[in-house]
Formats: structure tokens, C-alpha cells, sequence
């Protein structure tokens, strides 16, 4: 057992552009990692022997890591840190996370690869940390795809197969993508049994229905190799109706949709779960119209600026 930690980590947010749910069914998935995420630092508390404390004030928590905690953070921190052999008392952790919690924008993926890192280094194998960060994730998720975790360690635009390693897309130029947090919070477990419960009472319409939702990951990064966001707007536009067609949506997201589509985005769907959450938007040229229109309907429109 290593009984130090790293005094600091850090671990990026995600967004799924294209493929949620499907990703469940064994089909690829392609998403974003946001460049802000979560940072953690560690310092040794003077006995070894006290509880370690786990504080994230932009999450409202501060809670001690002890085993019989009934919190579910604690839960999948002492997993995660218990997992890579780190100590499991002796240390303040603190964090500063540029996420919101419970929105779909993997907030508790970023906090488990940022504990393992603070266990592990930042050097540390990449499928080592996501191994790590799983045993976390299922305390919180159940049976994750794994998606959030990848994307949390790696960052940057990956396709990614349930099993498999992810890989990196190229882009053949810059992206930029809006997330909108609806405000509204969902539970990622309720809205895939949603999407279960369809898919066991009429697997033949549900399943070339998740077929769709599939391809067009595939159609989606060859939009994208060509520099066709008018493509990629359309294919995230179909996503969006198929989820609904899961009853994933809600009237809420079908709202920010539309505004979005009124001030001149390519094309917004539901991102994530669903249920509430985020939606994702495709800028046009220019996203501050659709930044200004989603801040006067008073929610916090997070840009991300990918580059190749
Ligand atoms: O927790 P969220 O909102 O990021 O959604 C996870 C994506 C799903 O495909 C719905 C579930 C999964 O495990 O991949």
C-alpha cells in the first residue's frame, strides 16, 4: 500500500455528441472531452490515523471518507482510492470543479480519475486510472459503459466501444460546441432503463431504432473529416428525434432545442442520459447569438473550443 499521495490531479469533463444510450448496446459512441474540469490537492492531515476528508465547494460538498459512510462520494472515493492500494486515511483532499454536479457532463468520472491520479501520478497508465475510476463509477452508476471514464482520463474527441480501447478523431480543423445545462437533474440509471424497458417490450422497432443512433457516429466523424458541420448539424438533429422517440427527451430539452435552432445553431440535441441534463448545440459561424439567448433565458452556457 502506498501511503502518500500526489498533492495534485486533474481530470476533464465530457459531453457526448453522438451515440448515448446506443453505447449501451455495444455500439460506438463518439464524445468531447471539456478542457475544464475537476482539480484536486492533497495535503497530509498531522495524525495518519484521522479520517481523510474529501471538500468540493462548488459542489456544496464536504464530507469525511470513512467506511461506514452511507454518502455515495465517499462510497466511490474510498473504492477508487482502496483500489490503486492509496491510503485510506491521513489526507485533505480539496477540489476545485469547473462542472456542474449530476448534469451529465461526467462530473463523477472526472472526480474518480482525479482521485486515482492523486494515488496513481500523473504519469500513470491511462487504463490503469480508467480501471480505477470504473470501481468508482459503479458505485454511483451501476453498469457504466465506461465512456464517461475514458473521457475523463484522455480528453479530446474519442470514439469509443464498450470493452475497447478508445480512439482519438482527428479533426481537420477547429470545433466549437455549446453545452447548455437544462437545470433540471435526471438519474442516468432511471433514463437507460427507460430505454430498456422499449427495447425489451418491442425489440423490433427499438433495436434498428439504437441501430441509427449507431451509425451515426460513423456518418458524424465523416461529416466532421470533411469540414461539413451542416452535416453533423442535420445527423445530431435525427439523434435528437430518435432519443425522443425513447422518451429520453423532456419538454424542457424539446424547448432549449428550439431556441437554440431559432438563433441560428446547425443543429442541438439532448446530450448525455437525458431526462434533464444538458443539450449540446452546433454553433454556425457565430455562437455568441445563442450564448445571449440562452443566457437571457437564465441558464450558463459552457463554449467548447476543440482544436486539432
Ligand atoms: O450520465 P450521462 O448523462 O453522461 O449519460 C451516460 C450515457 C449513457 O449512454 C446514457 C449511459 C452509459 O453508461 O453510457
Amino acid at each position: 500500500m502506498d501511503l502518500r499521495l500526489f498533492p495534485r490531479a486533474e481530470a476533464h469533463g465530457k459531453t457526448i455528441v453522438l451515440g448515448e444510450h446506443s453505447v449501451v448496446y455495444g455500439m460506438p459512441a463518439l464524445a468531447a472531452g471539456l478542457p475544464r474540469g475537476i482539480e484536486l490537492r492533497a495535503r497530509p492531515l498531522p495524525d495518519p490515523r484521522q479520517p481523510s476528508t474529501l471538500r468540493i465547494p462548488a459542489w456544496s460538498l464536504d464530507i469525511p471518507l470513512v467506511v461506514e459512510s452511507e454518502h455515495p462520494v465517499a462510497r466511490a472515493a474510498l473504492e477508487v482510492l482502496g483500489h490503486c492500494d492509496g491510503p485510506l486515511t491521513g489526507w485533505a483532499i480539496e477540489g476545485d470543479a469547473a462542472l456542474p454536479a449530476g448534469a451529465g457532463l461526467g462530473s463523477s468520472a472526472a472526480l474518480t480519475v482525479a482521485l486515482a491520479r492523486l494515488v496513481l501520478g500523473p504519469e500513470a497508465d491511462v487504463e490503469a486510472v480508467v480501471a480505477a475510476s470504473l470501481a468508482g463509477e459503479r458505485i454511483f452508476h451501476g453498469e457504466p459503459s465506461g465512456i464517461d471514464s475514458q473521457v475523463a482520463a484522455r480528453g479530446g474527441l474519442l470514439r469509443f466501444v464498450r470493452g475497447q480501447e478508445p480512439t482519438p478523431v482527428p479533426l481537420a480543423g477547429p470545433l466549437s460546441l455549446l453545452v447548455v445545462p437544462s437545470g433540471v437533474e435526471r438519474r442516468t440509471a432511471e433514463q437507460v432503463a427507460r430505454v430498456r424497458s422499449r427495447h425489451d417490450r418491442f425489440p423490433s422497432l427499438a433495436r434498428p431504432l439504437l441501430d441509427v443512433l449507431g451509425r451515426a457516429v460513423d456518418e458524424g466523424i465523416a461529416a466532421l473529416r470533411a469540414r461539413d458541420h451542416a452535416a453533423l448539424g442535420e445527423i445530431m438533429q435525427l439523434c435528437h428525434g430518435v432519443l425522443a422517440a425513447f422518451g429520453v427527451s423532456s419538454p424542457v430539452l424539446d424547448a432549449m432545442c428550439s431556441t437554440a435552432l431559432r438563433h441560428g445553431a446547425l443543429g442541438a440535441k439532448l446530450t448525455g442520459a437525458g431526462g434533464g441534463g444538458c443539450i449540446l448545440v452546433l454553433p454556425g459561424p457565430d455562437p455568441q447569438p445563442l450564448v445571449d439567448a440562452f443566457v437571457a433565458q437564465g441558464h450558463a452556457p459552457l463554449l467548447v473550443e476543440l482544436t486539432p
